[in-house]
């Protein structure tokens, strides 16, 4: 498949796509974004991977440059263009570019930028090997239900994670409240109830999140969007994460110390392979 980018209504190899240097996402990270799987050619949950773009959009004031309906469309071209069956879509849009200033520009408008990337297709959950994470202060802003390209506690979290050999770093606030990892969404099974923390300020709340919690209400598994502490996390039976990119992942252990069900454990195998079912029926 070939790499492709589409900038503000125009298509071009993704190794020759070009922004201004002033574009404020660039500058100031001015800007929100959406990744979106693909699977067999399609996109999986399009419409609300959209919706939530148009909730960031608004909580930042952006005005979308292109309407849900062209955004749709251009999503198909794109994964038509480059031949794209296993890969993810990624989308961003800033405020523009415009001489750098605090103020927002009176006169720029938004720049989007979309482009369609090949992943690897996805394994056999049986080779899946569940991996640990680890706990580390939650240092960002108080408004990460926005999809904002403003990362930087999140990737300097990763990196320390990765360096203690984790696969995630699981963020927590005051009180030891856990609040999600650095991009996914933490799920703990305690005294018998799946536990996630509820769609707040405090997390971005992950389509895939969603996804796992309605089917957790089909499969009549006792679930709960109430948040948990470091310590209910760490003698926790199973916990896993979701996101977009990870679908749902298996926890072995947090902070060294594995966790009471050996990974994945029942919840959490179920719900692996319901999920990929879904993806069957999706896409
Ligand atoms: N991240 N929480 C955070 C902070 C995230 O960055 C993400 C996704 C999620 C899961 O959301 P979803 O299920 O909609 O992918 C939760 C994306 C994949 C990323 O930044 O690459």
């Amino acid at each position: 498949m070939q790499n492709i980018a589409w900038i503000d209504g125009t298509f071009s190899d993704l190794s020759e796509a070009k922004i201004s240097i002033e574009d404020r996402g660039y500058l100031l990270g001015d800007g929100i974004y959406e990744v979106i799987r693909v699977y067999k050619g399609r996109p999986f949950y399009l419409d609300a991977h959209l919706q939530r773009l148009l909730r960031s959009a608004e909580a930042i004031k952006l005005e979308l440059p292109f309407s849900v309906d062209q955004i749709t469309k251009t999503v198909s071209e794109l994964i038509e263009k480059s031949s794209c069956f296993e890969g993810y879509i990624y989308m961003q849009i800033t405020r523009g570019s415009a001489r750098r200033d605090h103020l927002f520009p009176n006169d720029a408008v938004p720049t989007m930028v979309m482009y369609v990337r090949e992943l690897e297709p996805v394994s056999d959950l049986d080779a899946i090997e569940p991996q640990e994470g680890i706990t580390l202060p939650d240092e960002r802003w108080l408004n990460c239900h926005i999809k904002t390209t403003n990362l930087l506690p999140n990737l300097l979290a990763r990196q320390k994670a990765s360096e203690a050999g984790a696969v995630e770093a699981i963020l927590y606030r005051q009180g030891g409240i856990v609040t999600e990892g650095t991009r996914s969404n933490v799920f703990a099974v305690i005294e018998g109830k799946v536990r996630t923390h509820p769609a707040t300020n405090l997390i971005l709340s992950g389509i895939t999140r969603e996804i796992v919690l309605d089917i957790l209400k089909d499969l009549s598994i006792p679930v709960l969007a109430e948040a948990f502490n470091l310590q209910e996390l760490e003698t926790a039976s199973e916990a896993w994460l979701t996101s977009t990119i990870m679908e749902v992942n298996p926890l072995r252990a947090v902070n060294g110390k594995p966790f009471k069900a050996s990974a994945p454990g029942p919840v959490c195998k179920q719900l692996m392979e319901v999920f990929r079912r879904q993806i069957t029926a999706s896409c």
